[in-house]
C-alpha cells in the first residue's frame, strides 16, 4: 500500500496542489489517491454487474444443462479484468505465462513464485470468475504431499479457487490428495506441454486406437480421483467427444473439437496480441487484432509527441491568469534578488 502511494507522489505534483472533491475526506486515503490522482489505478474490479461469483456448483449446473463452459487464460490484472467482465466462467492463470508473458522458451522454466505473483494479480481482477492457477513443472510431481503443499500456497498466497495440474493415471493419487484436502482440481490430459520432451514435442495425442484408449483411461482415472473438470488438449475431435460422453465431469477442450463440455484458449492468441508472422496452433481462432491496434496507437502517440500535437490544451491543468501573472512577478523579483547578491 505505502508503495503505491509513494509512486503517486513521485510521479505527480504534490497532492496539495490539486482540487479536492467534496467527498474526499470521507474516503480512505489510498482510494482517494487512486481515484483522483493516479493514472495507474486498477481499472475497477467489478465483473459483469448481473453475475454472482462462479462456483463449482455453477460449473456443475452449466454442465448438467449442456451449456458450454467458457475458460480463458489471464496472466495479469488487465487480462484478468477483461476476461471477468466478458463473462468467462473460469479464468486460468496458465503456465503458458512462461512463454506469452515472460518470453521464456517453454513452460518448464517458470517458477512457483512467479506463478503465485501472477495468480495474485489475476485474482484481484477476476472477482466473479472461478480462478484456477496452474501448478508449474517441478512443484507437484515428487509426491502428493509436495503437490498439496504447493496447492495450499496457490490458494493462500495466489488467492485462486482451484488448481490445475497435468497428467493422467499416474497423477490420480495426487489429485485425490488435493481434492480430499478441499482444493478443487482441474485435470489436464492429452497433450501435456510440461512433458513435451517425453512426448517428442507438441504432438496431437490419441490419434491411434491405443492412443485414444490411453486418453480415455487417463480421463476416467482423474475423474475418479475427484477432478471437477479436465482440460483435454490436442486430441482428435471424435475421440474427445466420445471421451466426454463417457464422463460425468466436464471436459474443457483446446484443440479437441466442439464435442467437449467447454473450451479454453490462451488470451493473447485469441485476441491477436502478437506480431504478424508468429506461429499459432491450428486450433486457435484469432478474434481480434490487439497487437495491431496497440501498434497503431503507440505510433500515433510517437508522431504526436514528436510534432507537439500531444498534449493538446484539453490534456493540461488550468491556472488562472492572475495566479500565473503573480508567479511571473515572483520569478522576476527572485531573479533581481539573485543579481543584487
Ligand atoms: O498454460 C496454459 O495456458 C494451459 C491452457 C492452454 C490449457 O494449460
Amino acid at each position: 500500500m505505502s508503495r503505491s502511494i509513494s509512486i503517486v507522489n513521485r510521479s505527480r505534483a504534490p497532492l496539495s496542489q490539486y482540487t479536492r472533491p467534496a467527498s474526499f475526506a470521507a474516503r480512505p486515503l489510498l482510494s482517494q489517491c487512486q481515484d483522483r490522482f493516479s493514472s495507474h489505478s486498477p481499472m475497477g474490479s467489478s465483473g459483469p454487474a448481473h453475475r454472482k461469483k462462479v462456483t463449482l456448483n455453477s460449473i456443475r449446473t452449466l454442465y448438467k444443462k449442456g451449456e458450454p463452459i467458457t475458460v480463458l487464460t489471464a496472466h495479469d490484472f488487465p487480462s484478468g479484468h477483461v476476461a471477468d467482465v466478458a463473462g468467462m466462467e473460469i479464468v486460468l492463470v496458465g503456465d503458458s505465462l512462461a512463454m506469452v508473458a515472460m518470453g521464456m522458451e517453454d513452460t518448464s522454466e517458470v517458477l512457483l513464485e512467479e506463478m503465485l505473483l501472477h495468480c495474485r494479480s489475476v485474482s484481484r481482477a477476476a472477482k466473479t470468475s472461478f480462478v484456477v492457477g496452474d501448478l508449474p513443472m517441478g512443484s507437484y510431481e515428487i509426491s502428493p504431499e509436495q503437490a498439496l503443499e504447493t496447492a495450499i500456497k496457490f490458494v493462500k498466497e495466489g488467492r485462486v479457487q482451484g488448481v490445475k495440474l497435468e497428467g493422467g493415471i499416474e497423477m490420480a493419487p495426487t489429485i485425490k490428495k488435493l481434492t480430499t484436502a478441499g482444493i478443487p482440481v482441474l485435470g489436464h490430459i492429452g497433450l501435456t506441454p510440461q512433458r513435451q520432451n517425453a512426448l517428442g514435442g507438441f504432438r496431437v495425442q490419441g490419434k491411434t486406437s491405443a492412443g485414444a484408449l490411453k486418453v480415455l483411461k487417463d480421463a476416467l482415472a482423474i475423474q475418479e480421483a475427484g477432478c471437477f473438470a479436465m482440460v483435454v488438449e490436442a486430441v482428435p475431435a471424435e475421440v474427445a467427444a466420445l471421451i466426454t460422453r463417457n464422463l460425468s465431469v466436464p471436459t474443457i477442450g483446446i484443440g479437441a473439437g466442439n464435442g467437449c463440455s467447454g473450451q479454453v484458449l490462451v488470451q493473447i492468441d485469441m485476441t491477436g496480441n502478437f506480431p504478424p508472422g508468429r506461429f499459432i496452433p491450428k486450433f486457435v481462432k484469432k478474434y481480434g487484432d490487439v497487437w495491431g491496434e496497440s501498434l497503431k496507437a503507440i505510433e500515433s502517440y510517437r508522431d504526436e509527441t514528436k510534432s507537439r500535437a500531444y498534449p493538446a490544451p484539453e490534456h493540461t491543468y488550468p491556472i488562472s491568469k492572475e495566479e500565473f501573472a503573480e508567479f511571473e512577478c515572483l520569478l522576476v523579483e527572485r531573479t533581481l534578488d539573485e543579481k543584487s547578491v
